[in-house]
């Protein structure tokens, strides 16, 4: 079955039956004001910090699905009939009245049809505003007058996400609403720079700022009491719950449609409610903020476009992975359905990881992320596992500090900066490719000069920071030469304290690898003879010491008990002891193709590779956490979102196309559209796992978006099934297809210049270029970097 589809010309995902089990969710804004909104409207807003500067208020994981929301009622004045334009929180009966939500980038709209009106909900955050804006239009369609009642409905959260929650002596007393000129007001009266408003483009006929004089009692946002009555009661109070209800008459006659606007600003009504209130009261302005957002994505998605015979990676990447990627990017992991705001900052290892895929399209904010994150560095070389950026940053980028009536410590850096019993060990690794990416993307080989402070103590360039990195990695090995795992690798639950990691060690090889490159770029000659002798030393000790006959060894516990080893009864294999073998260039050729055959063998299913085979059973805490998981959710072999695009790069780099393909396939998201029962999670969106065949419900998606997953498969996708990667030197194209492939073609935007690039396969290959015509002359294996402004035509063909 299917709840929806993809409408791929509006780069549009349209749901048109609402009664999805799970919340499909969508993120509007792209600067500094969030909403996290699903395909009923339900959700929560933000400024800047999930935690500390909430908007709008959410229940996570409460019955019924994601409440309270973003909500307009209708109510047939004649008949006092009501519903919402969402299916919920009215819940119509949707065969009777015909509701569609079409989640766009970072826009998202409700529409629906009852009893001849109909309605539509667009909200979106303009570029240039922290405002919401909801553009309302309603519409008569009958042939009678209509006279209906329109009423909005959000409920307000307390700034602060864990005193909203926890501390209601505080937050249901510092808070308070009032309304005038037809702005409400949340308001705190000590501390004026967490106000927020909501107003509109008319005069409202009623309004309501307290939560339960609109709900009235023993009653939810189903069937509020000032929508029955068909009024509200003016409502407005010092303390309590504060919601923002605005009701408006409006009278249709046949065919006639009134459109109201709604904004819900962050700021106080002198400051900035009034004139956000003039500014989108005119619908032409509302139209160009709406255009602006639109143009942003179509710059951003023009950076890269696809035309190959696969519908499903067409679609998602040039849309849905890039968005995903993007969000990751710009909002970080901590702003979902699923973690609503406690924890915030940045998870070093992820957030190095997100910066990589988006290089290309969002040049600032990838380059913000990557100095947060070298703030974050400390000089013996390690990165803080997850951190607050906003300890780092200079005083005139910080939020206002926060005054309490309670005591709350004030973080300072030396709070932040961990010892060693907390270092993961593969954190700061993800960052040298990260920048290189960069770098190599934006040709801003100056950016390796910059001067940036570490976390604990001095200061050094960008490049210093880099080998500092480096020299971590080497410097923390075994007597056998592998990285120590230290608290953690990747894998968050494996026990590595005082073991060994092969995922690590591969790691390391693969980051010296690309540091060289930069090294090599950059004429440090000496760099280049000293990191390139420490690779061979990774490469030998990993060749001698993790190989264990069909496959490579995951690590060593504490006990030197080995990790993945075909001599043990569960975890035998782990995927990412045999993708990273691979993308990392450690493994010979031989290798190489025994590991991945049974990466193949062992751990694919029709839904993605499983992280392990076989699931763990009984506790084994040498081993780690691990053990302890349910047999087939998360890292307990289940199929972890994230590591299966390794696998596809590694086959990429052995020239399997067909192979890639077929992993790339069973767990892209798009192919479970018409199947979607079984994932229950929104179709457009990597989730982080799936459950695994050893749990009940084989094929069920839990946590979407905010995963590695998303950027990941962009990369496997464009640069490696595609094979298109900017070098220091020139544009590689180095494609690695299904053999029935005849043809594909790519537009690539790449600093400044434009690469129009037509891919032939006429003897059906699956990797192997025969040539290369730029503008009409053959170039021998990589495209010369072009000039600025001009577009030019690469033909390739391949065999
Ligand atoms: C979660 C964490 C990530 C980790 C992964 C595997 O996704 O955010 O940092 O690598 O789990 O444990």
């Amino acid at each position: 079955m299917r709840y929806g589809y993809f409408d791929d010309k509006n780069r549009e995902y349209v749901i048109d039956r609402p009664d999805v089990p799970v919340s499909w969710t969508n993120y509007l804004g792209v600067k500094d004001l969030c909403t996290v909104i699903s395909h009923n409207a339900g959700g929560y807003t933000f400024y800047k910090s999930t935690e500390h500067h909430r908007v709008t208020r959410f229940r996570q994981n409460g019955i019924p699905l994601d409440r309270p929301g973003h909500y307009v009622y209708i109510r047939d004045d004649d008949t006092g009939e009501f519903w919402s334009i969402s299916w919920q929180p009215v819940g119509k009966n949707f065969r009777r009245a015909k509701y569609t939500c079409r989640h766009g980038l970072s826009y998202s709209k409700f529409q629906c049809e009852y009893r001849d009106i109909e309605a539509e909900q667009l909200m979106f955050i303009p570029i240039e505003d922290d405002v919401e804006l909801w553009d309302v239009k309603i519409k008569n369609k009958g042939r009678k007058k209509r006279n209906l009642s329109v009423f909005t409905y959000l409920e307000f959260s307390f700034h602060h996400v864990e005193i909203d929650n926890q501390n209601l002596q505080m937050s249901l007393y510092a808070s308070g609403s009032n309304y005038k000129d037809g702005i409400i007001e949340y308001d705190f009266f000590y501390e004026p720079w967490t106000y927020h408003f909501f107003a509109s483009n008319f005069k409202p006929d009623s309004y309501d700022c307290v939560r339960d004089t609109f709900i009235g009692d023993y009653r939810t946002e189903n069937n509020p009491i000032a929508v029955e009555k068909g009024e509200c009661s003016n409502s407005s109070e010092l303390g309590g719950n504060h919601c923002g209800s605005l009701h408006k008459k409006i009278t249709l006659k046949a065919g006639e449609e009134k459109r109201l606007i709604f904004m819900l600003g962050v700021g106080s009504r002198e400051e900035k409610g009034y004139s956000i209130k003039k500014k989108y009261s005119s619908v032409r302005n509302v139209y160009y903020a709406f255009k602006d957002l639109k143009n942003y994505w179509k710059e951003k998605t023009s950076v890269f476009q696809c035309k190959t015979p696969h519908e499903g990676l067409n679609s998602m990447i040039n849309t849905w992975t890039l968005y995903q990627a993007e969000t990751c990017v710009v909002w970080s992991r901590f702003a979902s359905f699923i973690e609503t705001g406690g924890r915030v900052g940045l998870g070093y290892r992820d957030t190095s990881q997100d910066v990589m895929s988006v290089v290309h399209t969002n040049p600032e904010k990838t380059k913000y992320r990557i100095i947060q994150l070298l703030r974050g560095h400390t000089s013996k070389g390690y990165g803080l596992h997850l951190f607050d950026p906003a300890v780092f940053e200079p005083e005139e980028n910080k939020l206002p500090g926060v005054k309490l009536p309670t005591v709350v410590p004030t973080p300072s850096p030396a709070d932040i900066v961990h010892g060693m019993e907390d270092v993961c060990s593969d954190d700061a690794l993800w960052l040298v490719a990260s920048i290189c990416e960069w770098v190599v993307e934006n040709g801003d080989l100056t950016f390796f000069d910059t001067v940036i402070p570490y976390a604990d103590k001095g200061e050094g360039t960008v490049y210093e920071h880099l080998t500092k990195i480096l020299d971590f990695s080497a410097k923390y090995v075994g007597d056998d030469g592998i990285c120590q795992g230290l608290r953690a690798d990747w894998n968050d639950c494996l026990n590595l304290g005082g073991g060994e990691t092969a995922m690590v060690s591969f790691m390391h090889h693969w980051a010296l690898q690309i540091f060289i490159e930069s090294a090599k770029e950059l004429g440090r000659n000496e760099d280049v003879e000293k990191y390139t002798e420490i690779a061979n030393k990774v490469k030998k000790a990993c060749e001698e010491q993790l190989w264990d006959g069909e496959w490579y060894i995951r690590g060593f516990t504490k006990k030197g008990i080995k990790i993945g080893t075909n001599e043990s009864e569960e975890g035998k294999i782990f995927l990412n002891a045999q993708s990273w073998a691979v993308y990392s260039d450690v493994a010979s050729n031989e290798r190489a193709i025994k590991c991945m055959d049974a990466v193949d063998k062992y751990l694919f299913s029709k839904y993605g590779l499983h992280l392990l085979w076989p699931a763990y059973s009984q506790p084994d805490d040498d081993i780690g956490y691990v053990t302890r998981v349910y047999k087939g959710i998360k890292e307990n072999a289940a199929i972890f979102s994230h590591p299966n695009p390794w696998a596809v790069i590694a086959e990429c780099k052995l020239g399997r196309g067909n192979r890639a393909m077929k992993f790339y396939d069973a767990i892209l998201p798009y192919n479970q559209n018409d199947i979607i029962e079984i994932r229950q999670a929104e179709p457009y969106s990597y989730c982080q796992f799936i459950m695994g065949k050893d749990h009940s419900a084989h094929g069920r998606a839990r946590h979407p978006w905010l995963t590695g997953s998303g950027g990941w498969f962009y990369t496997a996708a464009t640069k490696y099934i595609l094979g298109i990667r900017p070098t220091y030197k020139g544009l590689v194209i180095d494609p690695c297809i299904p053999s029935d492939w005849k043809s594909f073609s790519v537009k690539r935007k790449w600093r400044g210049a434009v690469y129009d690039i037509k891919v032939k396969n006429p003897d059906g290959v699956e990797k192997g270029v025969k040539s290369i015509l730029v503008n009409g002359n053959t170039v021998k294996d990589l495209i010369p970097i072009q000039k600025t402004g001009t577009i030019n035509k690469v033909e390739v063909v391949m065999g």
